[in-house]
């Protein structure tokens, strides 16, 4: 399932009605040709979470955190004690996966598997590496891609957030941002954030941390992290978010006034 509670501050969808993730109850999918897609591909601790929420708040458009997909099932996996060398098992799992996104009353994301809401559960080291590995296979991304086209395709106008987003999920995509940051930048935002919600974060840790993510996203052989040709990019190693966010949004409005 995929819902948004009807209490959103912003109304950033069309219709406040249920949405599913989960392959066992597909819905018809919605092709609009005025519909605008953006997408914001990046390593981890780039700014794509925060710059994709936003974006979409700013111009009321539908945010797909994909990286929370690959960590509900990493999630989920770990809870049934399957590891990566069980693939069949795996993709039963993405397959019956039951996955809610609402969005809460602070306009925080909220994910819910199994009707738990796992939002804090499925952001922890581990579980980043543990997702960082689980979405090394072709079975577990085959089934996530599944669902983030499915779910974009219900939508007017979508700015998503992920690695393989203008490459692979949405190569049509009309705006294809790419952002980026030194890796010392990258370690000193999460320790930042970690240290904000109260979890432990030694900076040498989380920095060999994001390296070894680094390196398992980009040279994974499906849909490994990498700009796509057509992706602006842009390197926020010493740019504020407010910075960021400007820059899109004009680049934003640009190809909006382009269209045909
Ligand atoms: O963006 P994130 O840190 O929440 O993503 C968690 C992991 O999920 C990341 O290490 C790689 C994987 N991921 C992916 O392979 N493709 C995506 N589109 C999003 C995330």
């Amino acid at each position: 399932m995929f819902r948004v509670l009807p209490a959103a501050p912003f109304p950033l969808i069309a219709a406040p009605r249920p949405y599913t993730l989960s392959a066992r109850t597909p819905r018809p999918i919605k092709e609009t040709s005025s519909q605008m897609i953006v997408t914001i591909d990046g390593p981890a601790g780039s700014g794509k979470s925060s710059l994709a929420k936003r974006v979409a708040k700013a111009l009321r458009w539908m945010y797909l955190d994909t990286g929370a997909t690959y960590r509900a099932v990493a999630y989920q996996a770990q809870r049934q004690g399957l590891d990566i060398h069980q693939p069949e098992e795996l993709d039963r799992l993405c397959r019956t996966l039951d996955l809610d996104f609402q969005w809460a009353d602070n306009g925080d994301l909220r994910v819910i598997v199994d009707g738990a809401d796992v939002s804090d559960a499925i952001r922890t080291e581990q579980i980043s590496s543990f997702a960082s590995r689980v979405a090394t296979l072709p079975q577990v991304r085959n089934a996530m891609v599944d669902k983030q086209r499915q779910l974009a395709a219900q939508f007017d106008n979508v700015v998503t957030e992920g690695r393989d987003q203008g490459t692979v999920v949405f190569p049509h995509a009309q705006l294809k941002i790419f952002l980026d940051a030194s890796v010392e930048e990258r370690a000193k935002r999460r320790q930042l954030q970690l240290e904000q919600s109260g979890q432990p974060a030694d900076y040498d840790q989380i920095l060999q941390a994001i390296r070894q993510r680094d390196n398992q996203d980009s040279t994974r052989a499906t849909a490994p992290l990498v700009a796509a040709e057509d992706a602006v990019k842009l390197d926020t190693t010493n740019l504020t978010l407010d910075q960021v966010e400007t820059k899109v949004l004009e680049l934003i409005q640009a190809k909006r006034s382009s269209r045909p």
